[in-house]
């Protein structure tokens, strides 16, 4: 078990990999201070386990560590009913379709970012992603405008959220449980500012009598309803706001890392995208991102613990154990992606992606509430990066998978050479 604790803990990648070539699509990972986890890579099996009754396969519970962050009432803590009342609600804004609005916003912000950036040195990404993505949901999500408010919300929660991934705090969470943690005097002197200046932003925007004509997150949960005709209360919308900017905020950056981390190391793939951006399309830019996140997924898998036994995969696994479709190991399919190592966006060109053997946003009533907020995101600060900016790697080998709390990340922050264009790229013509 230490052994298996230290490969998963450590160097996680090449431990799944190993396990599965010895035990297959479906074998047992015993952590220690944790019940059994059944790792599956079948996509029949994926698809079984995303599809089952989520009374039965349960996701919330998992996540209970972060209940201390985001609250009683949070989406990602809540399981069966409770959680599907709540995920209606917060579906329609997230709508596809609705992201449109945000793209203005999304390229200023970023615009305004790698301007300030200085040309001709070589930088982590990362932090640099993390304050984009962390300024894009504070505008497009809290719906916060340029002021004093939005300057003192982006500096508290920058600490709560460096203060939620301390090893310190993760001590202290194993040793007193949620319950306890959340009651510390020293946990409270953190969220509660934060939470004082949330709570004037959702009541501020409560009473807006322009409140139908604004197109952030905020405005939108407000003017939602519960089918009883209730409109979310105060204390469930400050839950959703910080559920939304824990799960939203470093998995963008992170996944935004990645794909420059992977661009300037595959030139032919950073030319393609970059002539595509100078003729205004962005199918490319599409099959890049999607390549991305296959290779390097921000989570390697998602876990549903089992309520009562059931059937997984043709075996009958008891209650208590957690079942965890495997994205890494599922997306370097070689039957499903030929040369699975290989970087080459243009495989999602040649076929689309497939809803059980693409899953880096999981699946299921549990998927990624922000996926299309993500991958629209994604491609706007992309764009933004690759109109100002060319990039260059500054060693030519990859960088190494680390793990950094849950997220796996890249070991050198997605270090580039960052050299601003002194005119636009050239438009490709048409026929080339
Ligand atoms: C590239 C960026 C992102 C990645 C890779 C990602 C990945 C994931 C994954 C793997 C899950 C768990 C799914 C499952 O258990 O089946 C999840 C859940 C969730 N994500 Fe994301 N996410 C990203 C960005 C975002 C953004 C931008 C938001 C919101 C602004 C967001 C909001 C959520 C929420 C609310 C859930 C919980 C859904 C539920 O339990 O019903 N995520 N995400």
């Amino acid at each position: 078990m230490p052994l298996q604790t230290l490969g998963w803990t450590v160097r996680t990648m090449p431990f799944l990999e190993r396990a599965q070539a010895k035990y297959g699509d479906m074998w047992t990972m015993k952590l220690a201070q944790e019940g059994p986890w059944v790792m599956v890579s079948d996509p029949d099996v994926v698809k079984q386990v995303f599809k089952g009754d989520p009374e039965v396969f349960r996701a919330g519970e998992g996540n209970a560590i972060l209940s201390p962050l985001v609250g009683h009432n949070s989406v990602l803590t809540l399981d069966g009913s409770a959680h599907m009342t709540q995920r209606k609600l917060m579906l329609p804004p997230f709508h596809g379709r609705r992201m449109q609005a945000y793209g203005e916003l999304m390229r200023e912000i970023a615009e305004r970012e790698i301007d300030s950036w200085p040309s001709g040195t070589s930088m982590p990404l990362w932090p640099r992603m993390q304050a984009i993505t962390l300024e894009i949901i504070l505008q497009a999500v809290f719906g916060l405008d340029e002021g004093p408010r939005l300057d003192a919300l982006r500096s508290r929660l920058r600490d709560v959220l460096a203060a939620s991934t301390a090893p310190v705090t993760m001590l202290l969470l194993a040793m007193l449980g949620t319950r306890r943690f959340e009651g510390l005097k020293v946990v409270r002197r953190e969220l509660d500012p934060a939470d004082e200046l949330l709570f004037e932003q959702i009541r501020e925007r409560r009473e807006d009598p322009d409140l139908d004509k604004r197109s952030d997150i905020l405005s939108m949960l407000l003017s939602a309803r519960y089918e009883d005709g209730r409109p979310m209360s105060d204390a469930e919308l400050r839950d959703e706001l910080v559920t939304l900017l824990v799960a939203g905020h470093e998995t963008t950056a992170t996944s935004l890392a990645w794909t420059m981390e992977r661009l300037v190391r595959h030139p032919g793939a950073l030319e393609r995208l970059t002539d595509e951006v100078a003729a205004g399309e962005d199918e490319y830019m599409d099959a890049v991102v999607k390549e991305t996140l296959r290779l390097r997924p921000v989570l390697p898998v998602v876990v549903r613990r089992l309520a009562r036994d059931a059937e997984v995969g043709g075996r009958l696994l008891p209650a208590g154990v957690a079942v965890a479709p495997c994205i890494h190991l599922v997306h370097r399919r070689p039957d499903v992606y030929p040369e699975p190592s290989r970087y080459r966006p243009e495989r999602f060109l040649e076929q689309p992606a497939g809803t059980y053997t693409w899953i880096p946003f999981g699946g299921g009533v549990r998927r990624c509430l922000g996926a299309s907020f993500a991958l629209f995101e994604m491609k706007q600060v992309l764009t933004a990066m690759i109109s100002r900016i060319e990039p260059s790697a500054t060693t030519s080998t990859p960088e190494r998978v680390t793990r950094r709390a849950i997220t796996m990340n890249p070991g050198d922050g997605g270090r580039v050479t960052v050299r601003r264009r002194t005119t636009a790229p050239e438009p490709v013509p048409a026929a080339a």
